[in-house]
């Protein structure tokens, strides 16, 4: 039951704010850990984690430390002039994950369409191919964001309807069918990019089959395709490693970041490339007047610092094979769970119901009443992604109120 005070907040969002999200009805008011409280005190572990942004806990200490340290002194400059953070942020950044350079952005959805850019301006100037006939291919239930170019090749039909004119340029294999992906390669020659995702998060946590990626890699290779690796979800250390990617060895051409690139605390969002390819963008083609501020990047800086300091991926590949053996041991006594699937501390369970059924909130309203918010993805799927810093009792503990919850249906 909401309160009267959680009633008028929730009524003054709907009036002011656009009706673009389908809330959990809760009203949040504080952040620690992995846990978060509402307005009436009532606190929560957030197995959401801000949809993978808060890897490194909710108002993370040492990340706060430096945010304040740096909005003391300088915010923003944009990049008319040099700034004494950028060059010494990216520098760690490109080392950690392994890449030359990066463009920086804020959001996740416009890094997307920066490696669509950066992607299609190699084709026609490194591969050479015929002026405005790049194509990229794209995975059917990806999601990459809902700029006009990105909700372009969305294979959900709300997300573009009536958002037409679309972009051109892309066409749709299967998630997780290689064989597909280089039928496409042999017939057209204007191929420039695969975009994907190495586990499709709103998707509802699919995880491909092993080898996929790294068949998709060679693909790319051989028929001189560069890989983007959307990693705006998976990345930092979410699923058990840096990138979700290094679970099969993959190096993308291009690695797409966003989310817990700066630990919640500020939208912060990166392309990385090798040089030769980030060198096709000239001065004027692309930037952003936040992109690359100091804030940002000693903001990024060190929710990464952070992030391997406290050997986050360790944690989640350690604690996400108890979470989900946890709950595949319920599924032999609770008839409500089809499947459990995800990697590392991204996880889904299936629900035994029809996709338009009301049964997954339900869930997650009961969840909430017993101290866990989690919601719904792509009908009966249910996603727990709680901040990596989370411990192996807190786990047990979030365990005890999944299954508590589940117990009712
Ligand atoms: C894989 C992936 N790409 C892109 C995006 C879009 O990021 P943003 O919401 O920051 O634009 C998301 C957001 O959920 C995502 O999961």
């Amino acid at each position: 039951m909401l309160t009267d005070i959680e009633k008028k907040l929730i009524k003054k969002e709907e009036t002011f704010c656009s009706n673009t999200y389908h809330p959990l009805p809760v009203v949040l008011k504080k952040g620690k850990g992995v846990f978060v409280w509402d307005v009436n005190n009532k606190k929560y572990f957030d197995y959401l984690s801000a949809y993978s942004a808060v890897n490194q806990g909710h108002c993370n200490k040492q990340i706060l430390k430096t945010f304040i340290k740096q909005a003391k002194k300088l915010t923003l400059t944009s990049r008319a002039f040099y700034n004494n953070e950028l060059g010494a942020s990216l520098e760690y950044i490109t080392n950690i994950f392994g890449y030359e350079k990066m463009l920086p952005m804020n959001s996740g959805a416009e890094a997307v369409e920066t490696a669509i850019k950066i992607c299609r301006k190699w084709g026609y100037e490194i591969k050479k191919i015929k002026n405005n006939h790049a194509k990229i291919i794209v995975c059917d239930g990806n999601f990459h964001g809902r700029t006009t170019t990105v909700v372009s090749f969305s294979s959900h039909h709300g997300s573009k309807e009536n958002f037409g004119p679309l972009t051109t340029g892309f066409e749709t294999i299967q998630y997780n069918d290689a064989l597909s992906l280089e039928k496409k390669f042999k017939k057209d020659k204007n191929i420039v990019g695969f975009l994907v995702e190495p586990i499709q998060g709103e998707g509802g946590v699919v995880v491909p089959d092993e080898g996929f990626l790294s068949k998709c890699k060679d693909l790319c290779k051989k028929y001189n395709v560069l890989f983007i690796a959307d990693e705006i979800q998976t990345g930092v250390c979410r699923t058990g490693k840096l990138l979700a990617c290094h679970h099969e060895n993959v190096k993308a051409d291009i690695t797409i970041l966003g989310k817990a690139l700066a630990g919640g605390f500020y939208p912060v969002s990166g392309v990385l490339t090798s040089k030769k390819i980030m060198n096709v963008m000239k001065v004027g083609q692309h930037g952003s007047t936040f992109g690359g501020n100091p804030l940002a990047c000693a903001v990024a800086k060190e929710a990464i610092k952070f992030s391997i300091e406290n050997k986050l991926s360790e944690k989640a590949e350690k604690l996400g094979v108890i979470f989900r053996e946890y709950l595949n041991n319920l599924k032999n006594d609770l008839n409500i769970i089809k499947s459990v699937r995800g990697k590392g501390l991204l996880n889904a369970i299936v629900l035994n119901c029809p996709v338009n059924s009301q049964i997954p909130w339900e869930i997650c309203l009961k969840m909430r009443d017993n101290g866990l918010l989690a919601k719904p993805t792509q009908g009966n799927k249910i996603r727990f992604a709680p901040p990596l810093i989370i411990s192996k009792k807190q786990l047990i503990l979030s365990l005890k109120i999944i299954e508590k919850s589940l117990r009712n249906f």
